[in-house]
């Protein structure tokens, strides 16, 4: 029986914007593009049509991600970097989106580092806004990016464990994750020290672990995550060297359960969170992670567009 396929938003600002059903949508058309890459050779999908890339934040995967996806599927792409604009000249964000709304452009991928951005920009354009990360809030792309990885190596999410391990105070991209890997289906527990976890730890109902050699014997997936010092006031921690020996995955605990994958979505910081001789094992799926971006935001691209025409 053919599923009854449900129209996509025009905006993609927080994971729970994509339900079930519109996620098995988009883990479709990545395996499309996935299947039938073909380096050079373009996809007519956003032929004439213009994306800006508006980031207030550095980035270095995300950025060119969403540009490269953009490119394949024959888009012009437009890069705005705040550091280099008439921002700097006391130029006001909104003023920034109607000056490049002048230039007619269709869809905005934007990061800032205040959480709330995207939607204000809603409020300004009436273009297709995606969410790039915002302040702690959401980074809903890195979750779709995430999922599809774990789908490609698990083939479900029904029932898969998954353990987030880091800041997740400060974390956009837990919040997503936790979102949509739970509308998916998968069990979610979150390991961090009591200060790096939000005060409404209780509104997500997850359990806590607070062992790692636990998380790493319960869990299917690791999903570990920088310590965002940008974000951070100080006194969070007792110190650097506490954090790495109750909270950093070892060598010793990844190998210790083999079928475990382990996800970050960078920038890694070796020696902190993670023990750099993991980089090496098979089973470490960053890379795969950086590859599936491109294809999951090509579908996100192409079906957002699709749905706001
Ligand atoms: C994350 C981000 O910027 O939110 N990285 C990313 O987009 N790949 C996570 C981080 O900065 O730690």
């Amino acid at each position: 029986m053919k599923k009854n396929n449900l129209p996509f938003p025009k905006n993609l600002i927080e994971a729970s914007d994509l339900n079930k059903n519109h996620l098995e949508q988009l883990f479709e058309k990545a395996k499309y593009f996935e299947e039938n890459f073909k380096q050079g050779i373009k996809f007519p999908d956003l032929q004439g049509i213009t994306i800006a890339t508006v980031f207030f934040e550095p980035s270095t995967r995300t950025r060119l991600s969403f540009e490269l996806a953009a490119k394949r599927l024959s888009a012009d792409v437009l890069n705005f970097t705040a550091s280099a604009s008439s921002l700097t000249k006391g130029e006001s964000l909104a003023d920034t989106i109607r000056t490049i709304d002048a230039m007619h452009v269709n869809m905005y991928v934007i990061r800032n580092k205040f959480s709330g951005v995207p939607q204000f920009a809603t409020q300004i354009t009436n273009k297709t806004i995606i969410n790039a990360g915002d302040g702690k809030h959401e980074h809903p792309t890195q979750a779709l990016l995430d999922a599809y990885t774990i789908l490609k190596h698990y083939g479900k999410f029904d029932g898969l464990k998954i353990c987030i391990i880091g800041d997740i105070l400060h974390s956009r991209v837990a919040r997503s994750n936790i979102t949509m890997l739970q509308n998916l289906g998968a069990v979610v527990k979150l390991m961090a020290p009591g200060t790096l976890l939000p005060r409404c730890l209780n509104c997500w109902n997850l359990e806590i672990i607070d062992n790692i050699n636990e998380a790493v014997e319960w869990s299917d997936a690791l999903i570990l995550l920088r310590l965002q010092r940008e974000r951070m006031s100080s006194g969070l921690l007792p110190s650097l060297e506490e954090y790495v020996k109750f909270y950093q995955v070892g060598l010793e605990n990844f190998i210790q359960n083999d079928k475990l994958i382990l996800l970050h979505p960078g920038p890694v910081n070796y020696g902190i969170e993670i023990d750099f001789r993991i980089s090496k094992l098979h089973n470490y799926l960053v890379n795969q992670q950086v590859t599936n971006g491109v294809f999951t935001r090509m579908a996100i691209l192409s079906l957002l567009f699709e749905a706001s025409k």
